[in-house]
C-alpha cells in the first residue's frame, strides 16, 4: 500500500469513531490518507483527531475560503486510488444513489474516476428498510464496491446488522485489493449484450425481453480487471460510463453482425450474451402497414448466426457463447459449443426461479470444450460475472 492514495469520506454514524485506527492502519501501511467529513460527522468525531492521525488537513468545505478554490471535489476526486466512504450513513447512501450533491464528500463521489467502496453503518432497522436496500443495489449497479455491515450489538442497544466493518476487516480488504495486479491488462475484450429488434415496419419491429444486464455485468467485470472492452449492444435501457468501456449502440442482427465482425479481429476474448433475433422480415415496409385483411402473415428469413461466423473466423480468440435451452440442456449446449467451434459456452437455464430474463439473479452452468462441467449456484449477474471472468483467465492462463 506504499503510495497508494487513498480518499476516506466519513458521514454522519456513531461508527466515525472507528476510522481513527482506520486511518492508522492505512498511514502505518504507508499509504497517503486523505479525509472529508461531512459536518455530522463532526459531531461523532472531531477533524483535529482525524487530521492528526492521516497527517493531512480535513477537508469538509466546497470553497477553501482563505485561497478562494472551489474545485477541490475535483481535485481530491483525481488524486485517489481509491475512494472508501466509511461509514456511510443511511442518508449519505441515499443521496449517492440518487445524484444529490450538497456536500463536499458527495460531489467528490460524482467526480471520482477511481473505485468507490462504500461501508454502510446504521441501525438494524434503517439497514433492513427497503430505501436502504435498494440505494445499495444502485450503488452496486453503479459499479461500487459495498462492504457488508456486520451483524452484532449496536449503538442503540438493539443486536442486529448494521455495524460498520471492523477497521482490521475494511484495511485488509483494500490491502488485498492494491496487491491484485489487474487481470486482463493490456487485454481486449469483445461482448455482446441485449436485445435485437428486427423491423418489420418503420413503427413495429420483433423483439425479445433481454435486459442486456448479463453482457453489462460481463463489461464491467472485464474492465474492472484491466481489459479494454468493446459493448455491442442492442437496444436497452444500461449504460455504463466505465472508462475502459466503449459501448457501441446497435438495432438489429444485421447491424450486430458487422460490428462484431469488424472488431473481433482486435480482439482477445469474444462473448457473445446477446439475445440476437434468429429470424427477420424478409421485406421491411418503408410505411407503416395499414390494417386490411382479416389475417396477417410476415415472412421472416434467418438471421446470420453472429456466434458461429466469428467461430469460423477465429484465429487465437478465446470465443465464449450463450445458450439458453429449456430441454436437453446439457447435450444441446454441447452441440453448440462444437457447431460453433467456442471455448466455452455458458448454459442458461429457465427451469429455475430468479434465473434468466430480466431477474437480476441467473443460474448458470459453464462447459468448456473439453466437455468439463461447472455448475454455479444462484447468484447476481455481477458475482456470475466476476466469476466467468476468474474462470476465464485460468483457462486463458492454464
Ligand atoms: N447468437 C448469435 N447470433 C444469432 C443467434 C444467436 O450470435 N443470430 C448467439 C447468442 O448470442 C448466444 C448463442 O448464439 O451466445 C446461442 O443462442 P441461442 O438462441 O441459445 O441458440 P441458437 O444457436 O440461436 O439456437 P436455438 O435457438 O435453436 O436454440
Amino acid at each position: 500500500m506504499i503510495g497508494k492514495n487513498i480518499l476516506l469520506g466519513v458521514s454522519g454514524s456513531i461508527a466515525a469513531y472507528k476510522t481513527a485506527a482506520l486511518t492508522r492502519l492505512f498511514v502505518k501501511a504507508g499509504a497517503n490518507v486523505r479525509i472529508i467529513m461531512t459536518e455530522s460527522a463532526k459531531t461523532f468525531i472531531t477533524p483535529l483527531t482525524l487530521a492528526t492521525l492521516s497527517k493531512n488537513p480535513v477537508e469538509s468545505e466546497f470553497v477553501k475560503s482563505a485561497a478562494g478554490e472551489w474545485t477541490n471535489h475535483v481535485e481530491l476526486g483525481l488524486w485517489a486510488d481509491l475512494f472508501l466512504i466509511a461509514p456511510a450513513s443511511a442518508n449519505t447512501l441515499g443521496k449517492m444513489a440518487n445524484g444529490i450533491c450538497d456536500n463536499l464528500l458527495l460531489a467528490t463521489y460524482l467526480s471520482a474516476r477511481c473505485p468507490v467502496w462504500v461501508a454502510p453503518a446504521m441501525d438494524l432497522d434503517m439497514f433492513a428498510h427497503p430505501s436502504t436496500s435498494r440505494n445499495l443495489k444502485t450503488l452496486a449497479d453503479f459499479g461500487n464496491l459495498i462492504i457488508e455491515p456486520e451483524p452484532g450489538e449496536l449503538a442503540s442497544g438493539l443486536e442486529g446488522k448494521g455495524r460498520l466493518a471492523e477497521p482490521e476487516t475494511i484495511f485488509q480488504l483494500v490491502a488485498d485489493w492494491f496487491k491484485q495486479k489487474p487481470v486482463f491488462a493490456g487485454k481486449r475484450v469483445l461482448i455482446t449484450a441485449g436485445p435485437t429488434y428486427e423491423a418489420i415496419d418503420p413503427v413495429r419491429f420483433i423483439g425479445n425481453h433481454s435486459s442486456g444486464k448479463m453482457g453489462f455485468a460481463l463489461a464491467e467485470a472485464f474492465a474492472n480487471q484491466g481489459a479494454e472492452v468493446v459493448l455491442i449492444s442492442g437496444p436497452s435501457q444500461l449504460s455504463t460510463n466505465h472508462p475502459a468501456i466503449k459501448t457501441v449502440r446497435i438495432v438489429s442482427a444485421a447491424e450486430m453482425l458487422d460490428q462484431a465482425k469488424s472488431h473481433f479481429p482486435s480482439a482477445d476474448i469474444a462473448i457473445m450474451s446477446a439475445a440476437v433475433a434468429d429470424y427477420t422480415p424478409r421485406v421491411k415496409a418503408t410505411q407503416k402497414i395499414k390494417k386490411s385483411e382479416d389475417e396477417f402473415a410476415i415472412e421472416l428469413v434467418k438471421t446470420t448466426d453472429i456466434l458461429k461466423t466469428l467461430g469460423t473466423q477465429k484465429s487465437n480468440q478465446f470465443l465464449v457463447g450463450f445458450a439458453l435451452e429449456t430441454e436437453n440442456e446439457l447435450e444441446n449446449a454441447i452441440k453448440k459449443l462444437k457447431a460453433k467451434n467456442l471455448d466455452l459456452i455458458v448454459l442458461n437455464s429457465l427451469n429455475h426461479e430468479g434465473a434468466g430474463f430480466g431477474y437480476d439473479t441467473n443460474r448458470v452452468t459453464l462447459i468448456d470444450k473439453s466437455n468439463q462441467i461447472t455448475e454455479l449456484p444462484l447468484q447476481s449477474k455481477n458475482d456470475i460475472a466476476n466469476h466467468l471472468v476468474q474462470y476465464i483467465s485460468s483457462h486463458i492462463h492454464a
